[in-house]
């Protein structure tokens, strides 16, 4: 069973720890195909690829939750050609990919508006989901039609049906809500491409994250990449809040 976290951020972490959640914006493919004045599709296929290599590399390191934006509430303004291409891709990756997860004792979860995808999209997410529920060497969560912004709304509708007539929801109620109740907030997050935004990912979750950007475009982004950030996140001192004295006084 996944437990339910409350705010990840009650206790500091031992620096040069190993972190437990690492979230990333897989950003950059359009633009490593047009280098190599290939389509855009491209760029993607290759960037599934990497998924695979950072996931085994999270394995190794021994991350417990890897967080990836696959494709986000925005990705619809996106040319139709360029939103069917990346929603073929989605299929024939679970397709392909599922078995593997499960025999990697791997648990796949899909956060987002899933509603908007095709009834066999839906039918492949709740069967990898289904299949791998007792799996727990490592959680993969793919954001998928996922948007910060609706993820709270979401939780906070859902808290209101739960809690009719009430008045005022606390952190508690609405954390309990959100899509990833079930995993500690992300330690580290990870974008490539270059670009220094959030892009409505995990807002709420990210309060209190170490923000790494990388130009590094995502399909070129493989194990040695992920061992830097990783690298970089254990020199990070951690404070939530505290002074750099008290935490040295543990
Ligand atoms: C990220 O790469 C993948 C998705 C958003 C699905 P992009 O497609 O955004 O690549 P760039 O930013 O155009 O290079
Ligand atoms: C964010 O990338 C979403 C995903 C990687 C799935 P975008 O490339 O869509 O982000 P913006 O719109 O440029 O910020
Ligand atoms: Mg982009």
């Amino acid at each position: 069973m996944l437990r339910k976290f409350f705010s990840s951020t009650a206790r500091v972490p031992e620096t040069s720890a190993i972190p437990r959640h690492i979230a990333i914006i897989m950003d950059g493919n359009g633009r490593w195909a047009k280098k190599r004045m290939l389509p855009r599709v491209a760029g993607h296929q290759r960037g599934v690829e990497r998924v695979r290599d950072v996931i085994q590399a999270c394995i190794e390191h021994g991350v417990e939750y890897l967080t990836l934006f696959a494709f986000s509430s925005e990705n619809w303004r996106r040319p139709k050609e360029e939103v069917s291409k990346l929603m073929e891709l989605f299929v024939m990756a679970l397709e392909r990919e599922v078995d593997k997860l499960h025999s990697n004792n791997i648990r796949l979860k899909v956060v987002g508006d899933l509603k908007q995808f095709s009834p066999q999209l839906q039918e492949l997410i709740r069967e990898g989901e289904t299949l791998t529920a007792g799996n727990d060497r490592l959680v993969l969560t793919i954001a998928a039609n996922y948007g910060g912004r609706w993820d709270i709304l979401n939780a906070m509708n859902r808290w209101l049906e739960a809690n009719p007539g009430a008045r005022q929801i606390d952190e508690a109620g609405l954390t309990e809500f959100l899509s990833m109740a079930y995993a500690p907030e992300p330690d580290l997050f990870i974008r490539t491409g270059g670009e220094q935004r959030i892009s409505n990912y995990l807002i709420w979750q990210l309060a209190y994250t170490e923000l790494y950007f990388t130009d590094t475009l995502w399909p070129d982004f493989g194990a040695k990449s992920l061992e830097q950030a990783i690298a970089w996140y254990q020199k990070r001192e951690r404070r939530f809040g505290r002074t750099s004295e008290q935490l040295l006084r543990h």
